[in-house]
């Protein structure tokens, strides 16, 4: 009987979490998941009762931005309106390089705390296409151990300038995986109406998925997910179409939200929440009390919707805090959107996971299942509620059925 390349033994993973069991893993492939494999490894690692996850899932980032805080200058303001100024500004000297640079860097920090699977955003409003151009390079150079989703963002929106049209065209044409928009910030709510439509018929031509920011803002009017419902609908693009933000959703009255949450039923689009960002954006108008300005994600997820949950921010003009992990992100989502039920904490880690995959539409290639590639990350936890609660080390990441990093645990020694 030949060898496995590696075989970790009692782990625990979700489903039965009571059971330790041993899995085998090979040219990068999980081949045996049992309670006790037979077969060795040529490297064999034990995991000690630990819980091993499918790895995190980041599900918005904007890595064309990201580690640019104070760029050329801080944002003191704390707006979105002030950042999107200063991302005009620090935009002008981007370089391929620059790009490129930055995004792995991040991609690396995020991979060492457990992440594997990354949507970004690229910025399309600009005439060269740099921050797209850099990212599918980008795409290109992660591909062995991490795997990267590029967004045809067009950060100004598509109609406030005459050439925003054909270069989100263009983006889908080098090869964005998916298209992008941002209604709530066109010059006009026709134009952002116009702008959604326009998005549809893009995907539709070039066969992407959609991802579009959509109302976030506090502005209870701003109401663009209404016709990203009614595009769902008449096109049947289901779970390909994803609306980010929706954070006026927070702000609707009530008679309107729950006709809207009819109309979404309908649908079944993916949400994703960005609630370090969210609760730090939003709310900036208000005077007391303050709105959260993130999306009824509890809601959502009680009416069986997909929701996940990204940074959107790494260090940069938005938000200047952040180190990547997306547990951090979790563990905001639980506070800002109340999920303290215990079956609401397990949820929050679905959204950094099993969700988040959903949302990439990437379900075929993700979860521990005898089968799939080998991408699964080893915590210094128990469960993911034990693993949130103390924002738990993630000590090996494994990648492709390689093991990619490793971080040992340091326990603090008590001498008192
Ligand atoms: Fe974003």
């Amino acid at each position: 009987m030949s060898e496995y390349e590696l075989v970790l033994r009692r782990a625990r993973v979700l489903g039965n979490l009571e059971q330790e069991v041993d899995i085998g893993i090979d040219e990068g492939y999980i081949r045996a998941i049992a309670p006790e494999i037979e077969r060795s490894g040529k490297q064999e690692i034990d995991i000690e009762g630990k819980f091993v996850s499918p790895p995190l899932v980041e599900s918005h980032i904007h890595l064309d931005s990201a580690l640019t805080a104070g760029e050329p200058r801080w944002n003191e303001s704390g707006t979105l309106f002030e950042g999107i100024q200063i991302w005009g500004e620090r935009k002008q000297s981007l370089t391929l390089e620059d790009i490129k640079q930055r995004a792995i860097k991040t991609l690396k920090l995020q991979a060492s705390q457990g992440t594997l699977f990354v949507r970004t955003h690229a910025d399309v409003s600009e005439k060269n296409l740099i921050a797209l151009k850099g990212l599918l390079e980008v795409r290109e150079a992660v591909k062995d151990w991490i795997t990267l989703q590029v967004v045809a963002f067009p950060q100004d929106g598509i109609y406030s300038h005459p050439d925003n049209d054909s270069l989100i065209e263009e983006a889908l044409k080098l090869g964005a995986d998916v298209i992008g928009g941002i209604p709530h910030y066109e010059l006009t709510r026709e134009d952002g109406v116009k702008s959604v439509h326009r998005i549809f018929e893009l995907a539709e031509k070039y066969t992407r998925l959609i991802d579009i920011h959509c109302d976030e803002i506090d502005d209870e009017q701003a109401r663009f997910l209404e016709v990203i419902a009614a595009c769902a609908i008449r096109t049947g693009m289901k779970e390909k179409v994803t609306a980010s933000h929706t954070s006026a959703f927070g702000s609707y009255n009530n008679a309107y939200a729950y006709k809207l949450m009819g109309f979404l039923q309908r649908t079944q689009i993916n949400f994703i929440a960005n609630p370090l960002i969210n609760i730090t954006l939003q709310g900036r108008t208000d005077t007391y009390p303050k709105r959260r300005g993130v999306t009824r994600v509890k809601e959502l997820w009680q009416q069986g919707f997909n929701v996940s949950l990204g940074h959107d921010c790494v260090c940069d003009l938005w938000y200047g805090l952040g180190t990547g992990n997306m547990l951090d992100v979790a563990y905001m989502a639980i506070h800002i959107c109340q999920m303290m039920g215990r079956k609401e904490i397990d949820a929050c880690y679905d959204m950094i996971t099993q969700y988040g995959a959903k949302t990439l539409n990437i379900e075929p290639e993700y979860g521990i299942i005898e089968g799939k590639p080998a991408n699964l990350i080893v915590l210094d936890a128990i469960d993911p509620y034990d693993t949130l609660r103390r924002r738990a080390t993630v000590h090996r990441i494994i990648s492709r059925g390689r093991i990619l990093a490793s971080n040992s645990i340091s326990e603090l020694q008590w001498l008192g």
